[in-house]
């Protein structure tokens, strides 16, 4: 089999904590200790000049809150990214277009990918203007940061990633695997809970029959 090349994640983020926690988990942090992939956190703060490692100011022109200033990301952006062919940044914004298993699967072929997580009001619109190559979102609403939205990416890229996952059979039935075709009802034992039944073809061992029956179940947009 080709050996796959390592894919790097870096985040850029002042909570840095966020990310190293729940990548060290489960599948993410099995495929980290397998080489496969390395998931990166980096403390904006320390790309900062001032004493007081300042990463936000007010907004020109007026409003409310605090808005994420241009110079730490961009300094923070040139440490961190590697001399490979093929590297992406992406800002995580509510207003970015919005995250699909499309990008997922097309992203998972980067070397390397950094992401940029806001706080506060968001962050100086130069970012993405000068040193975001895409922006977005992972759904129709306002989060507190953008932790989970890079790590919601991560997660779905690395399952693309091949070796991240025990074995491919996973995501050949999974849902957004064929865009807009959802996985069909799965059910384990036992076969009756409270007067919950499992339907009975899955049980009649008719192999031709469960497939039929899981094709029709199947969810299409
Ligand atoms: C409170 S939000 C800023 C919201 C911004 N004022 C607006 O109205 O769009 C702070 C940060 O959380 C992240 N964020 C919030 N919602 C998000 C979403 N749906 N998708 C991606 N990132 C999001 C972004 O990094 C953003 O800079």
């Amino acid at each position: 089999m080709k050996k796959e090349k390592k894919r790097f994640f870096d985040v850029i983020t002042i909570f840095p904590n966020i990310i190293d926690s729940y990548s060290s988990e489960s599948i993410l942090g099995r495929a980290q200790k397998k080489n496969i992939i390395l998931i990166k956190s980096h403390n904006l703060r320390d790309f900062t000049k001032d004493k007081h490692k300042t990463v936000d100011d007010t907004p020109y022109g007026g409003g409310p809150g605090m808005l994420m200033k241009v110079e730490p990301f961009d300094l923070a952006v040139k440490k961190v990214k590697k001399r490979l062919k093929k590297t992406r940044i992406i800002m995580t914004a509510a207003s970015g277009k919005k995250f699909t298993q499309k990008d997922a699967r097309r992203l998972s072929k980067y070397d390397q990918i950094i992401f940029l997580s806001g706080r506060y009001e968001g962050i100086d619109y130069r970012v993405q203007e000068n040193i975001a190559d895409e922006v977005f979102s992972v759904g129709d609403y306002v989060l507190t940061g953008g932790e989970l939205p890079a790590l919601t990416m991560i997660d779905a890229i690395s399952r693309m990633v091949p070796g991240v996952l025990g074995s491919k059979e996973s995501l050949k039935a999974e849902s957004h695997t064929e865009e807009g075709v959802m996985e069909y009802p799965q059910y384990t034992k036992p076969e009756v809970y409270k007067k919950w039944k499992v339907p009975d073809v899955l049980l009649s061992g008719h192999h031709k029959k469960i497939e039929e029956w899981r094709k029709k179940k199947q969810n299409k947009k």
